[in-house]
């Protein structure tokens, strides 16, 4: 078969290659891909937005099934140009991506289906946000209605700074017009948790949870970003945490689309507030999440081509989803000064380590190849994955793999996953020092001979 994925960053490189481990699989093209990609796939350079050269370039390969990663084609009905093409595509219509699109729609969904949800109202005007905000309850949230790279959305912890956050969205139009209508939340305290599931509009799996760090910062500090670092599963989505969300939330949230003619194929992003009064949606996404799908998929048992195929052919109900009992952590490699202002072009080395190791992988973010080298090419650069039997282990063989990469400029967190400790060794014990931070040293045999690595 020869499959076609649109997109070009981790998300889609780890797509890529669960696909490409299927037996069916022949050929993969991408677009635009990035070098990463590029090792498994053919990609071709085509913007994930021109959804007419897209479609033309399936037609001219003949292509048998396309998958559609990111939100911004999802929403602009890319799937839908495909769809109406004849292509069997993975990816929610134009219709349905909406539950990402518009946090208006969402939340007006989870309230009209009793999905538990924080309390908001919508403003589409200014003057009534602000007359709003002069008695409501502080801490508030203030989120602009459209997509914003995962960045429009504002905690604000006194009046005056939810006044300000008004000015922001829906006056200055930090965020262009997705501010043109903002919802305003109530603010919400408790762990995040992720579930990733997939959905052929009918029946819906969830696969195994994840937590996603998105501050730029270690501690949580500093700006959003598109996301720094994911560990799978979290401790802290417990049983009876499923049990809710399975009564609860994915079930009735694919029943009410269907019964507002907005029928979901394709994975549903369920971001989760595990609150003093149970779970409640935070957020939902129309596609994999971005770096969670870099510990999620190579955590999959199922061959990634047949579960996409049943969410297009409405037969996931067939399909016994499986995961590995094993962990696995994802610390992002960016370039120094992302999200705001960052270089590009540099090289980067050392890539050729995870060829040679079983379980650990660096899914490319931003990359390119540059006269025969492969060279960064965005904030987010590479997400330096690796599995483990428990938590504790994945983040210590993450840690250390992180090492084998160099490039200028090269900035991470070194807290990803700190929260594993709290939930699986206790509050005393917290106390002691991090496992990750005792020194092991690894050898990493590549192309310049053997290196000592030393994870710190
Ligand atoms: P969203 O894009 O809606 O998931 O929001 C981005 C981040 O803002 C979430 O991951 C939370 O950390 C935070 N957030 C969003 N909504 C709320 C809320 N109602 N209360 C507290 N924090 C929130
Ligand atoms: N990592 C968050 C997202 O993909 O939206």
């Amino acid at each position: 078969m020869k499959v076609m994925i649109v997109g070009g960053g981790g998300r889609e490189h780890a797509i890529t290659w669960a696909i490409s481990r299927s037996p069916r699989v022949d050929k993969i093209y991408a677009a635009p891909g990035n070098a990463g990609i590029g090792e498994l796939a053919e990609c071709v350079d085509i913007s994930v937005m021109d959804a007419e050269k897209l479609v033309a370039f399936a037609k001219e390969k003949e292509v048998d099934f396309v998958v559609v990663g990111p939100d911004d084609p999802l929403a602009a009905g890319v799937a839908d140009a495909f769809l109406d093409a004849g292509f069997p595509t993975f990816g929610p219509r134009k219709n349905a991506a909406i539950i990402e699109a518009s946090k208006a729609f969402s939340k007006e969904l989870m309230k009209k289906y009793d999905i538990p949800s924080a309390a908001y109202e919508v403003f589409d005007d200014p003057e009534d946000a602000l007359e709003y905000l002069k008695t409501a309850k502080i801490p508030i949230v203030l989120k602009a209605d459209g997509l914003a790279l995962g960045k429009g959305v504002l905690i604000c912890m006194t009046r005056e700074e939810a006044m300000d956050g008004v000015k922001t969205l829906m006056v200055d139009k930090q965020f262009g017009s997705a501010g043109d209508k903002i919802v305003i939340e109530e603010f919400m305290t408790g762990r995040e948790v992720s579930v990733l599931c997939f959905s052929d509009g009918k029946t819906i799996l969830p696969m195994t949870s994840a937590q996603d760090h998105k501050r730029a910062g270690d501690g949580d500090t500093g700006l959003n970003t598109g996301g720094m670092g994911t560990f799978s599963p979290s401790p802290f989505y417990t049983e009876e945490v499923d049990k809710f969300c399975k009564e609860h939330v994915y079930q009735k949230t694919i029943d009410a689309m269907r019964a507002e003619g907005r029928e979901f194929k394709g994975v549903l992003f369920c971001g989760l507030m595990l609150t003093p009064d149970g779970p409640k949606v935070l957020e939902f996404n129309a596609r994999f999440g971005d770096p969670e799908a870099q510990v999620v998929i190579p955590r999959m048992k199922n061959d990634m081509l047949t579960v996409m195929e049943a969410c297009v052919n409405g037969t996931l109900d067939q399909i016994d989803l499986q995961f590995e009992d094993n962990a696995a952590v994802c610390v992002m490699l960016a370039s120094d000064g992302y999200p705001v202002h960052y270089e590009k072009g540099f090289e980067i080395k050392g890539l050729e380590c995870f060829a040679t190791r079983d379980g650990y992988y660096a899914f490319h973010s931003g990359s390119k190849m540059k006269d025969g080298k492969v060279v960064t090419n965005g904030g987010r650069v590479l997400g330096v994955t690796a599995l483990g039997s428990t938590l504790q282990e994945a983040r210590t063989n993450a840690y250390a793999a992180t090492e084998w990469v160099e490039f200028d400029n090269k900035y991470m967190r070194h807290d990803i996953g700190k929260a594993i400790d709290e939930a699986s060794i206790g509050s005393i014990r917290r106390m002691r020092p991090d496992p990750s931070t005792k020194h092991e040293v690894r050898k990493c045999v590549g192309p310049g001979g053997a290196r000592e690595l030393r994870s710190s």
